[in-house]
């Protein structure tokens, strides 16, 4: 794990005004107008496990041109419940910095690491605001963000994470650096994918305290006409790693490419996919006893 500062980025500043991610341009704004730092005055946390934000959400410094990122919504309603002002949270494959952002807004202090330095760059992008509620208490959290591989977090402490929040690539999807970035996940085939994920799964373990939450954000896909259930194979790495599930939420997708014209589902005999999955998993506390059907398969 390398740190990159927020003076590395305005050094990179100076000589880029975007970046590659996965073909697609990402525009680095040095500086930002921002008209609202939080949801709809009229918006209420989720309640049940079923999420859908037809507007995706747009406040502070959240556009959504992150090819695969995903809603502030997901990050805010997962910090909002596990955790508290001042913890420490991390999203270890953070991309646009979604979840820094909202950790920034939220006042928990935040660690992002991702194994493409532009996403960083990105990130450190988003989070190029100043933020000065009036009304409050707000202290600047402290934020700190990393080129890494999520499957060897070296610069973090065991138990020392008091919540993760991740949105990992969903196997070879989205091939976010076309096989340029050794180590991204997203160039392997889904058996060597799912050992990734076991990693990933053993790792977040190891730095989380115990009795913390992990929010993962994962979908699934199709390949010759048959569902592959990616999420579900990597709810099985976390529950092997020792975790045990809390929560599945089914999240509703709007706006997926096959709106947009390049889906031909509609010829054959299966239904578009129009969820995804996010898995609130918990590390039991040391010595606990947890039911044998809320753990491990075996
Ligand atoms: C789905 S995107 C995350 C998007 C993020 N939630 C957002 O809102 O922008 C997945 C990210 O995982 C990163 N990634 C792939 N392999 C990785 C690895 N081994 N370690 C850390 N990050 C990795 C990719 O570069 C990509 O940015």
């Amino acid at each position: 794990m390398k740190e990159i500062t927020h003076e590395d980025y305005i050094t990179f500043l100076k000589n880029n005004k975007e970046v590659l991610i996965e073909g697609h341009r990402v525009k680095l704004h040095g500086s930002w107008k921002i008209g609202r730092y939080a949801p709809k005055q009229d918006y209420m946390l989720e309640g049940t496990t079923v999420w859908s934000f037809p507007d995706r959400g747009d406040w502070a410094t959240h556009i959504g041109d992150y090819r695969g990122n995903f809603s502030p919504f997901i990050p805010r309603n997962l910090i909002l419940k596990y955790s508290n002002k001042g913890d420490w949270v991390l999203d270890q494959m953070v991309g646009s910095g979604t979840t820094l952002v909202e950790c920034k807004l939220l006042q928990r202090n935040g660690i992002g690491v991702d194994i493409n330095p532009d996403a960083i760059m990105v990130t450190l992008d988003r989070l190029n605001f100043t933020y000065n509620p009036l009304n409050s208490d707000y202290k600047e959290p402290i934020l700190r963000t990393y080129v890494g591989d999520a499957r060897k977090l070296s610069e973090i402490k065991d138990e020392s994470i008091d919540l993760i929040v991740t949105h990992p690539p969903y196997a070879y999807i989205i091939p976010y650096s076309k096989k340029r970035i050794e180590g991204d996940i997203s160039n392997l085939n889904l058996i060597e994918y799912l050992r990734a994920m076991r990693k990933i799964a053993d790792e977040s373990y190891r730095v989380l305290k115990e009795n913390k939450y992990c929010g993962i954000l994962i979908g699934d896909t199709r390949k010759q006409r048959h569902f592959i259930p990616i999420a579900f194979r990597v709810m099985q790495q976390f529950l092997d790693a020792g975790f045990v599930l809390k929560e599945d939420i089914i999240k509703l997708q709007h706006n997926v490419m096959s709106d947009r014209g390049r889906w031909r589902g509609r010829y054959y005999d299966f239904y578009k996919i129009m969820h995804e999955h996010i898995f609130v998993f918990r590390k039991p506390a040391k010595n606990e006893k947890t039911p044998k059907h809320s753990c491990k398969w075996w």
